[in-house]
């Protein structure tokens, strides 16, 4: 498992935060972050509700919120979301479309690895695609152990996109050679430019997870910060078929062959 370079940590934070603000302004263009169908919309809510209940007013919190996507499925199926980002461009974005939107959720500015909210006050706590990019997770996990109540569960979506298996590795390269030929229909939807691809390569690197997070390895950090019941689903099929719609067939092979999955932990009562 890759380690953060001792005594860079701050920096590689700035950089991460950097990274995530000039993405921001094309986020919603790419499939896989927005959401494109009514289909892929109730996959979603399915997903989120067969793990954590129905919302029911219950609190959620849900961290690196980016432009609100998974606080709004949230929101659609009753919890009361508070969404957290550090990158006041993603934030504002958030809070436009939620204002669009006419929905109450609240965005506000913070660290996902120290978020300063009391103890034991959400239900539940999300993130998706987050864990990968975390500086220290593990400290990040004991912050979300006493953020949550008695009971609370944090849902964890996330993937490994450094180790890929054959078919994904394979398919992966067909998904670029068709982008190359503009072959692809997804080729140039809010994908990131070469500057940004390199930063990308670069701060993955650095950060905990540069080996790739395995959902395994996730689980077992998650234990290892008290949590006491940890399970994973890597059953995301519904979803992936959902959003294969709107990728080329390439980059929806790709998608769906990569090691994605949720780890759900429930903090004892
Ligand atoms: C890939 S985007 C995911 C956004 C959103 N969760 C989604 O799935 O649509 C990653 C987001 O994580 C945020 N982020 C990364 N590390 C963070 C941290 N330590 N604290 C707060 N936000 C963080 C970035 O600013 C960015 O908005």
């Amino acid at each position: 498992m890759g380690k953060a370079i001792e005594g860079s940590n701050f920096s590689l934070r700035d950089e991460i935060k950097a990274y995530w603000s000039a993405r921001a302004a094309t986020f919603d263009e790419q499939p896989g972050h927005e959401i494109f169908s009514e289909e892929e919309r109730q996959a979603w809510q399915r997903f989120f509700t067969r793990h954590l209940g129905n919302g029911e007013g219950r609190k959620a919190l849900d961290l690196a919120s980016g432009t609100g996507v998974v606080s709004h499925l949230l929101d659609g199926i009753g919890f009361d979301v508070t969404g957290m980002d550090w990158a006041e461009p993603m934030l504002n974005l958030a809070r436009a479309k939620a204002k669009r939107n006419g929905r109450p959720i609240r965005f506000v500015m913070g660290d996902a690895e120290n978020t300063m909210e009391p103890d034991d006050s959400y239900d539940v706590i999300t993130n998706r695609h987050l864990v990968w990019t975390l500086v220290d997770p593990k400290a990040a996990f004991i912050e979300w152990h006493r953020v949550l109540k008695p009971g609370g569960k944090v849902l964890v979506v996330d993937g490994d996109f450094v180790q890929l298996g054959f078919v994904a590795r394979l398919t992966k390269r067909l998904s670029k050679f068709a982008s190359r030929l503009g072959l692809a229909r997804d080729a140039h939807h809010g994908a990131p430019t070469s500057e940004m691809a390199a930063t990308h390569e670069s701060i993955l690197s650095r950060v905990y997870f540069s080996q790739g997070a395995r959902a395994e390895a996730v689980a077992d950090l998650l234990k290892q910060a008290g949590f006491d019941t940890v399970v994973i689903d890597t059953d995301m099929r519904a979803i992936h078929k959902a959003q294969r719609k709107n990728f080329s067939f390439f980059k929806g092979l790709e998608r769906a062959t990569q090691h994605r999955y949720a780890v759900v932990a429930t903090k004892a009562k």
